[in-house]
């Protein structure tokens, strides 16, 4: 039977945010002891909301290589503690100071700020110490590798060394190819450790994964330009989270330096481009393609 499109993408999803929500709930039972606190704080951040398109991308590339369900489940939950950390130490006043994450108060105003920055650690932790355990993958060489890329997407050389040229964004005249290599590291390093995880778990030689590198580049650059043009024209009951704060705080992005109109028009172009690296795979690719699709459609 021939399954359309977003049906397809509909149930990945559902399928992949139920599963998330379960491996919370059982990775983060709190003790009955001082750090309630805490685990109440990294509950609240984790559990019931986001798109969870992190690990519905490790699904989805795990599906180009026929990997079980519990290692694509188990990577995608590592990217997704890291993605949930990272936002709530984005939101701390001391970085963009919002007030509302995924519908609900951010970590520090429900709690407080040393918590969320604890709660935060804390997310970071547990990504690798999901990654290490021989569940996610019986063979120690193919987790390593796992660990390595999860910590250069998550580092300097990724997402923190984007939210470090992101502050300065603020003060400092970006140009498009500046604000590119931001977008690249805050968000792309991410999405590309997603994209790549499949290919690390059913160890795949480098010269096979080209392919999927030049998708990932361009999906996870029309993701961020798609967060910045919502952040002009989205809808703060949709998106679950403020808007406009991008121009109130004199960031550049690509919004603010080609205008509405163009950075569209080159989200769309990358998502195209996106799908056109796939050319060698089959219906197997599929929801990868539709993931591409969905980045630059969505509202929230
Ligand atoms: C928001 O990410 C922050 C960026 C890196 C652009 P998402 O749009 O994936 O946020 P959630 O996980 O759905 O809340
Ligand atoms: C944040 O980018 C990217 C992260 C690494 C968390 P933004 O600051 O634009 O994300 P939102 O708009 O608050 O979700
Ligand atoms: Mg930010
Ligand atoms: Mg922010
Ligand atoms: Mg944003």
């Amino acid at each position: 039977m021939r399954v359309d499109a977003p049906t397809r993408l509909d149930e990945a999803m559902t399928t992949i945010a139920e599963a998330i929500d379960r491996q919370f709930e059982q990775l983060l039972t709190s003790p009955d002891d001082l750090r309630t606190r805490l685990y109440a704080a990294m509950r609240h951040a984790a559990i019931g909301g986001g798109k969870r398109m992190r690990p519905l991308i490790v699904k989805a590339s795990c599906d180009l290589f026929n990997v079980g369900f519990e290692s694509a489940l188990r990577t995608g939950l590592a990217v997704e503690c890291i993605h949930v950390y990272s936002l709530i130490h984005d939101d701390l006043p001391a970085m963009d100071d919002d007030d509302l994450r995924r519908g609900k108060p951010t970590v520090h105003r429900a709690y407080d700020e040393a918590t969320a920055i604890l709660a935060g650690d804390c997310l970071h932790d547990l990504a690798f110490s999901v990654l290490v355990d021989e569940r996610t993958h019986p063979d120690p060489f193919a987790r390593c590798e796992l660990i390595r890329a999860l910590a250069q997407a998550s580092g300097p050389m990724g997402m923190a060394g984007g939210q470090m040229m992101d502050l300065t964004a603020q003060t400092t005249p970006f140009d498009l190819p500046t604000v590119t290599r931001m977008q690249q590291l805050k968000t792309g390093a991410l999405i590309a450790f997603s994209v790549e995880a499949g290919a690390i778990l059913a160890r795949v030689p480098e010269d096979r994964r080209v392919g999927l590198r030049g998708y990932a580049r361009d999906v996870g650059l029309a993701f961020q330009i798609a967060d910045d043009l919502l952040d002009v024209e989205g809808d703060a009951h949709v998106t679950g989270k403020a808007v406009g704060k991008d121009a109130a705080a004199g960031k550049a992005t690509f919004v603010s330096l080609i205008g509405r109109d163009q950075a569209r028009e080159q989200a769309e172009l990358l998502v195209a481009q996106a799908k056109a690296h796939l050319h060698s795979f089959g219906s197997e690719a599929d929801l990868l393609r539709d993931i591409a699709d969905f980045t630059i459609r969505r509202t929230h």
